[in-house]
């Protein structure tokens, strides 16, 4: 786990040094700047609303034991079933909902910018034949999750990939899910994220992401 967590946490900037709260990320990009995939509305309210709101709430529960601000995040949603047990299930939610969301807006970019690079390519065909393959794999994952949650691209403790989905606001980093393993690639696959220009049609939604994926994003998660 020590790795893992070391991976990840070098790789998030939203460490908590001295008792202070989460706070939202800045994005790399402007809200329009992943149109017409994803839609600059969505985009604000996403951001603005939703994860505002995950944040706030996490900073919530916490407060009540200040002292957990301290952690990084990674390390609280990694060990949630030893924090107090009246804080567990708002932190499930809504610090699931934090760490997923700052994960996601890092892993979208202008599509002029998604351009997926060799090694993960390399790294892609090896773990599941084809690009095209994983790519199948992982629209699979975000189709059949009923109701809210999320599609990953995990890398387990060997350094293989694996795709998987986890619902509501779950990640593979958390007790209570199956396949764990460190995030690599996320969709949140919650209506929000696509209800306003897609609608019901959550497959067109996952085939457009394929056009703002930041790859390089990706290929540095799986170091
Ligand atoms: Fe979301």
């Amino acid at each position: 786990m020590s790795r893992l967590l070391l991976l990840l946490t070098t790789t998030i900037f939203m460490s908590c040094a001295s008792n202070a709260q989460y706070v939202l990320p800045t994005l790399n990009y402007g809200y329009a700047d992943l149109e017409p995939y994803i839609d600059s509305t969505t985009m604000y309210i996403h951001y603005n609303n939703h994860h505002a709101a995950y944040t706030n709430n996490l900073n919530g529960a916490l407060s009540k034991y200040q002292e957990l601000f301290k952690k990084p995040i990674v390390e609280i949603l990694q060990n949630i079933e030893e924090l107090p047990e009246d804080i567990q299930t708002a932190v499930r939610n809504n610090g699931g909902g934090y760490y997923n969301h700052l994960l996601f807006w890092e892993f979208l970019t202008p599509a002029s910018e998604s351009k997926m690079t060799a090694k993960v390519e390399k790294a892609l065909i090896k773990n599941f034949g084809s690009v095209d393959e994983f790519k199948e794999a992982f629209e699979k994952a975000a189709a059949t999750r009923f109701g809210s949650g999320w599609a990953w691209l995990i890398q387990d403790e060997s350094g293989n990939l694996k795709v998987t989905s986890t619902p509501n606001q779950d990640n593979p980093l958390m007790p209570y899910v199956d396949v764990k393993g460190k995030p690599v690639l996320a969709l949140d696959v919650w209506e929000h994220a696509y209800y306003l220009k897609y609608q019901s049609k959550r497959a067109d939604y996952t085939k457009a992401f394929w056009e703002v994926v930041n790859w390089k994003k990706v290929e540095e998660m799986m170091k």
